[in-house]
């Protein structure tokens, strides 16, 4: 396996994972990577490296380069076994090298591996020089785990965040200029929706911890390195970050016997009416992981279930329970469903809503057996009034 030179003396030596479909219950149709990089320099480095099934992997690509024998210091930026999953047996073939990690992730090395390796502890701003090159750390705590890190390397004005930045996506190329960014930003938006969500006022720490670094590339632990598009990525973080999002709609709905999703369409109808985009998502037919991308990027969000065993569907039941987790703010809800008799199933929705803080200008629509034409009618009002709240915002 052929390693990527990414910048002078500094190599791409991850693995790629073509079959991977799920990741803890993010539906990865693209499969993913795992990135760690070597640094060749008086010392040998490795950043970061992969699962433990891509191991020979990724010793074949820096067999390439370096004996692994000569490697003197491992960087674990992330604790998560998709980056540590091979550092045991990368240290049987480096016994001298020694780990150099945040407070954070030497715990947890410790909690997983239970090894007493050869740690060096670093913080924000502590420096390790090289060779000719001296490596800049610095602590992103919850991006995405308490011990997470970044390491910036000034010579090639590199960072590697692990996390940050990164997409599920398994490729030949390595670069977001040979993909393009429509489909890089659409694997990012859905990574960002999926683990980084929850973390919006930790990422604008980590952003502003980063700001003062002169990067000409962005080389994140799964997915494209990031050369052609990075103001584009790092204004779409930044975005991200303060939860901000599109003025259209996302409609999530689930549907038993036809009602509920003719109240969807009635909804539909109504905010297109007055000009605003509504994307439809079917919980049947949709992962409720890409759905968090429509999430992340639509500011009015409808959501709707029928009423069974006194309660909501069990598929909104999941997406609710997922999307609580995630904690998208600085929305605007709206619940709807059917019902033949109890009919709590949008009470409970607008319930989860107000756990978020989101605002919930208008009373669910609650309608019993199957509505008829006058109270579509209605439906495709309240659409409306919806849009033109979004378009007051
Ligand atoms: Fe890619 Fe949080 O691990």
């Amino acid at each position: 396996m052929k390693p990527v030179e990414i910048k002078p003396g500094v190599y791409w030596v991850g693995g790629i994972d073509w079959d991977l479909r799920n990741f803890h219950g993010y539906l990865t149709q693209r499969g993913s990577t795992y990135n760690a990089y070597l640094i060749i320099d008086e010392k040998i480095v490795l950043v970061d490296t992969v699962k433990h099934y891509l191991f020979d992997e990724m010793l074949s690509r820096i067999r390439e380069v370096v004996d692994p024998s000569q490697i003197n210091y491992l960087v674990s930026n992330h604790v998560e076994m998709d980056h540590s999953g091979s550092i045991s047996r990368i240290l049987e073939l480096a016994p001298r090298a020694r780990i150099i990690t945040s407070p954070q992730g030497q715990k947890g090395l410790r909690g997983h591996f239970k090894r007493d390796w050869d740690f060096q502890v670093v913080k924000s701003g502590d420096t390790l020089n090289i060779g000719h090159r001296t490596l800049q750390f610095v602590l992103t705590p919850m991006v995405h785990w308490p011990d997470s890190m970044a390491t910036y390397v000034p010579r090639e004005k590199l960072l590697l965040p692990n996390d940050a930045f990164g997409q599920h996506i398994a490729t030949a190329e390595r670069f977001d200029d040979e993909i393009g960014w429509d489909i890089a930003y659409e694997e990012a938006a859905k990574y960002y929706a999926n683990i980084v969500f929850p973390y919006g006022e930790q990422v604008k720490k980590a952003l502003d911890a980063l700001s003062g670094l002169d990067i000409e590339m962005v080389a994140p632990s799964h997915g494209l390195i990031w050369r052609g598009f990075l103001s584009q990525i790092l204004e779409a973080y930044q975005r991200w970050a303060k939860n901000e999002s599109e003025r259209k709609a996302l409609i999530v709905y689930d549907t038993m016997w036809g009602s509920t999703k003719r109240i969807a369409s009635a909804l539909q109808e109504g905010l297109e009416a007055e000009g605003v985009p509504a994307t439809m998502r079917n919980l049947k037919t949709n992962h409720i992981s890409d759905i968090m991308t429509d999430v992340l990027l639509s500011q009015l969000v409808l959501v709707g279930s029928p009423t069974l065993n006194n309660g909501m569907l069990p598929t909104m039941g999941a997406f609710l329970t997922y999307l609580r987790g995630l904690c998208p703010k600085n929305r605007i809800g709206f619940a709807f469903g059917s019902y033949g008799w109890g009919g709590q199933a949008v009470g409970e929705i607008e319930r989860v809503m107000r756990e978020l803080n989101w605002q919930v200008p208008l009373s669910g629509v609650n309608l019993q057996w199957v509505p008829d034409d006058e109270e579509l009618d209605e439906v495709r009002e309240q659409g409306s009034k919806l849009a033109e709240i979004l378009k007051s915002e």
